[in-house]
């Protein structure tokens, strides 16, 4: 297993493309099983989870074709099994999402449970329920969901919590069920409309992605597509706060700035400059120290859970105390114990953290526990005092498009070492 190094120094500036959404292109891609016919999926990230969805949907049959430019071709014409199994769900829970289209379109479908992980317990009960009532029978056996069904049927769901593979899943299977669905309390996600404005595009027929309701009117067939990824609004938002907390200057491009902006607002808040054009974002951090802002995570369009360890590291640096109250998930605050270990100040109580600006951070050997906590501990190297290893960064690799060389590119001195260095080092 790899490590980062990342040595505190100057300011990050310049200028950096942005990838397509890890969180589009999973749901997208696996829409594919929904069709016979081939899809043409652009604008892929470059990240492990996406090889891991690639091994997925190979095992179940999909032919899959990768250009050099990161457009994938899916041909789900031969789908010869409906198993999704334990190694795969287990790191990377978003193939889940499989249970929905297989179930739609072929009757069956075995998932593996995924299980809890670093960040929350995270049961999928919304998306067992939804397909049952869908029509779906479903057991859960040695921990494999087992799901079977004659063709679906459209019926009223209620999602008692927003959920946002849980919409997606059900989106997918109800698009080739008999007569119509209604998903309320879905999640308004980018994500959410961008795999709706795929589905479409192949033929589906869907009402409301981006709202609270949304209608599907069941089709008996659905045709194969060209679709978009959209960008990575986390990454962009990532970006966006290492400029700010290390004093520099960024413009991040191909990004859609309406999708960010509760994160935008809190960035002004904390004394950034910002301008917006229709797809870039230039900031320019304040003269002296940010300020402390407030941040409470909650469904789009509030403020994204998958931002807040960035927000913690910024508040850890910044003029004054400010809480941060964690509502998505229960124990998403692992990155706070490392950052204590750097010199943070900072209190946490249940779902809320009480962090206090301190002038500067020290660099400690940290360990990521995740994958937004490890992008939080990377930018906390850039701005530490020192060297700073970071242990365990596959999870970096399973979301960040090539962080190294995109941070190296703005300034930052980080670099890639294998995992017996510090024995080689000592040797
Ligand atoms: N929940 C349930 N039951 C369910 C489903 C969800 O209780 O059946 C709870 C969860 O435990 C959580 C809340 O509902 O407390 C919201 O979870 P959600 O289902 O929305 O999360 P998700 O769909 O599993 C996606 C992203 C996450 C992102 C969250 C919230 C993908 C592949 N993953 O997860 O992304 O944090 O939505 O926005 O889309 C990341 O990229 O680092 C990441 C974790």
């Amino acid at each position: 297993m790899d490590k980062l190094i990342a040595t505190g120094g100057g300011p990050l500036r310049g200028e950096i493309r942005i990838s397509g959404a890890k969180n589009a292109a999973l749901p997208v891609m696996i829409c594919s099983l929904l069709t016979s016919e081939t899809m043409t999926i652009s604008n892929i990230p470059h990240l492990h989870d996406i090889t891991t969805i690639m091994e997925l949907l190979g095992q179940l049959g999909v032919k899959l074709q990768v250009d050099d430019k990161l457009t994938i071709e899916a041909n789900a014409t031969e789908v010869n099994n409906v198993v999704a199994p334990y190694h795969l769900v287990k790191t990377m829970r978003a193939s889940i999402l499989v249970l929905g289209p297989l179930l739609a379109r072929f009757g069956k479908a075995e998932v593996s449970l995924p299980g809890g992980c670093a960040i929350g317990s995270r049961p999928v009960n919304l998306h067992i329920k939804g397909l049952q009532a869908l029509g779906a029978k479903i057991t859960v056996d040695r921990g494999y969901i087992r799901a079977r069904a004659n063709r679906l049927r459209g019926a009223r769901i209620f999602m008692d919590l927003i959920s946002v593979t849980g919409t997606e899943n059900l989106m997918m299977a109800a698009v080739l069920a008999e007569g119509t669905t209604v998903i309320e309390n879905a999640a308004r996600e980018p994500e959410v409309i961008d795999l709706a404005r795929c589905l479409k595009t192949m033929g589906a027929d869907i009402h409301g992605a981006g709202s609270d309701e949304i209608t599907i009117h069941g089709v008996q067939r659905l045709g194969g597509a060209a679709h978009r990824v959209i960008p990575d609004r986390i990454e962009a938002g990532t970006f966006l706060v290492a400029a700010a907390i290390s004093g520099g200057e960024i413009k991040i491009k191909d990004v859609k700035p309406q999708q960010i902006e509760a994160v935008l607002d809190k960035l002004r808040e904390a004394g950034a400059s910002l301008e917006v054009g229709d797809d870039w974002v230039h900031l320019r951090a304040p003269r002296g120290r940010l300020k402390a802002v407030n941040i409470r995570t909650a469904p789009y369009p509030a403020f994204p859970t998958d931002m807040q360890a960035q927000f913690v590291l910024l508040n850890s640096i910044a003029d004054g105390t400010a809480t941060v109250v964690e509502t998505v998930f229960e124990n998403r605050f692992m990155h706070i114990h490392e950052l204590r270990r750097m010199g943070a100040n900072i209190q946490l109580d249940g779902n809320t953290a009480v962090v206090q600006g301190v002038r500067k951070l020290q660099a400690a050997p940290v360990m990521a526990t995740d994958l937004r906590a490890s992008a939080c501990l990377v930018l906390a190297g850039l701005i530490a005092d020192g060297e700073t290893l970071i242990d365990r960064i596959y999870h970096i690799d399973r979301g960040y498009h090539c962080i190294e060389e995109k941070l190296s590119q703005l300034g930052a001195v980080i670099r890639r070492v294998p995992r017996n260095y510090l024995e080689r080092k000592s040797a």
